[in-house]
């Protein structure tokens, strides 16, 4: 197998050539999604920071664009996001088109060689022609360091109900805040995050918005918080936080905050691979969806993976969903509905009930390579039930439910190539099961070299990455103790191009 055939995702987002990290300057004009990430077009690994491009008119096929943003004497521009300013408030519309202001992180390496520690600071660029070519603003930067050593990725939004720009970046192991009328003028507005959340590592790429609770009028807040380590099982990973938001201040909903100083921290994903994901911006009203999307690795490893053409892909866009229970809130969420347009064949299982370890499809019927699987266990037993995808070569990649001891797990540790990194694989990642249920819905993304797993409608999700050795050829379920009762499996084949 080429490398492309055996690694080359087919539905998430990989750069042609070359290293890429974070998403940035997400969004949505005429009917495309724009989507920037972290690039260095010259290496597998991680250099002078650009800002690459890709297009898409659904959410799943990517058509990468030329270079947005290069680098320049200001130093690499580093993660950020970017708006539709509808109302030219920033004054950088020329004709009818409204302008689209990015805004990024410079890191000035020569100031950071210099042993320095102000070498981060904020800057714009506009376009006025749908994102294709960006104009840096001349005054730049518009916000300098205020000494602050790690000072980057802002993450700027229109706040609908106090009528501003608002800006959230990180700032050491917490998030500052900041307001703005044009864009160019920011005022301070407040810290978050001193003694709360998860610090095992310094504070990245955060994002600020706020949601309508699902089914009422309610409105919270919500601040997504990537660290650099600390995750939920080693190295980076993205917690979230619930809360209001007076138009200076974030201060968190109070039963959110007593399940944070009990210790527990709330993660957009248990997995070890999603990573600074952030949202899209000017999602029209009519859908009125919360689009994210995240880099589907982890920085423990990510430059050591053993692919040598590109290096990294982005997850699945993930619709997320505020829900409330029991005066209790969370975050949800679901792969984008557009993937069921590309499916190609639909092995329907229906209902049944199997005893110890069961095949359930294997190759030729089904290539393994894309799949959208879904199903429900009824009638959970206090049993670990493991599914899992294998090849003729001894390669597994092995999930499920270990209901016992109460966590949902992912096991990389057989599946494939883990010898570019001792990080990669050392342990069975874990998910804690918080609630009580009897049955459970299951959805899983394969392809080729990723799993997104979303359990009980997306209220835990893991997304993990793997090599195997040759393609999956298999899928297999497997019990303890008791019979497994499965409801409405359908095993979707995706095809693309
Ligand atoms: C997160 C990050 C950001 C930074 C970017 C640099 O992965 O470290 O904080 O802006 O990557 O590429």
């Amino acid at each position: 197998y080429t490398e492309e055939e055996l690694y080359r995702p087919k539905f998430h987002f990989t750069p042609r050539q070359n290293w890429m990290n974070d998403p940035n300057g997400m969004f949505y004009l005429n009917g495309k999604y724009h989507l920037f990430f972290q690039h260095y077009p010259d290496s597998t690994v991680w250099g002078p920071m650009h800002w690459g491009h890709a297009i898409s008119t659904d959410l799943v096929a990517w058509k990468e664009q030329p270079i947005a943003l290069y680098p320049d004497e200001k130093g690499y521009v580093f993660s950020g996001s970017a708006v539709v300013d509808v109302n030219n408030t920033s004054g950088f519309a020329s004709g009818t088109n409204p302008p689209v202001i990015a805004m990024f992180t410079y890191h000035d390496p020569k100031l950071e060689k210099e042993g320095k520690i102000d070498y981060q600071s904020q800057g714009i660029a506009f376009s006025l022609d749908e994102g294709k070519t960006w104009t840096k603003y001349s005054g730049n930067p518009v916000i300098k360091n205020p000494r602050i050593k790690d000072f980057r990725d802002p993450k700027v939004s229109w706040d609908p109900i106090h009528n501003q720009w608002v800006l959230v970046l990180a700032a050491g192991d917490e998030s500052m805040f900041y307001k703005s009328n044009n864009l160019i003028d920011w005022e301070f507005l407040s810290y978050f995050g001193k003694d709360i959340g998860a610090h095992g590592g310094i504070w990245e790429c955060p994002d600020f918005f706020s949601m309508s609770v699902e089914g009422t009028n309610e409105i919270k807040w919500i601040l997504i918080q990537s660290l650099v380590s600390g995750g939920p099982n080693g190295g980076t990973g993205t917690q979230y936080f619930i809360g209001d938001f007076d138009g200076k201040t974030f201060t968190l909903d109070t039963a959110f905050k007593k399940e944070l100083q009990d210790k527990k921290v709330m993660w957009i994903d248990y997995g070890r691979d999603n990573y600074a994901g952030v949202t899209w911006s000017n999602i029209p009203a009519n859908d009125g969806r919360t689009l994210f999307l995240g880099w589907m690795s982890n920085w423990e490893y990510a430059e050591k993976v053993p692919t040598n053409k590109w290096r990294s892909s982005m997850t699945i866009v993930r619709a997320l969903r505020l829900i409330k229970n029991d005066n209790h809130y969370s975050i949800v969420s679901q792969p984008i509905k557009e993937i069921n347009n590309y499916i190609s064949k639909s092995i329907n299982k229906g209902d049944f009930n199997v005893e110890g370890e069961t095949v359930l499809v294997r190759k030729p019927e089904l290539d393994f390579s894309s799949l959208d699987i879904q199903f429900k266990i009824k009638n959970i037993k206090k049993d670990i039930y493991t599914f899992s995808f294998f090849n003729s070569f001894g390669d597994s990649l092995k999930f499920g439910i270990n209901n016992k001891e109460k966590f949902f797990f992912l096991d990389r540790t057989k599946s494939g190539n883990l010898s570019f990194s001792v990080k990669f694989a050392p342990i069975v990642s874990i998910a804690p099961i918080k609630e009580e249920f009897i049955n459970i819905d299951i959805e899983v993304l394969l392809d080729k070299t990723s799993i997104e797993i979303f359990y009980n409608n997306g209220k835990t999700v893991m997304t993990e990455i793997f090599f195997p050795q040759k393609p999956i050829e298999a899928f297999s379920v497997k019990s303890e103790k008791f019979n497994i009762e499965i409801e409405g499996m359908t095993i979707n084949q995706l095809k693309f191009d």
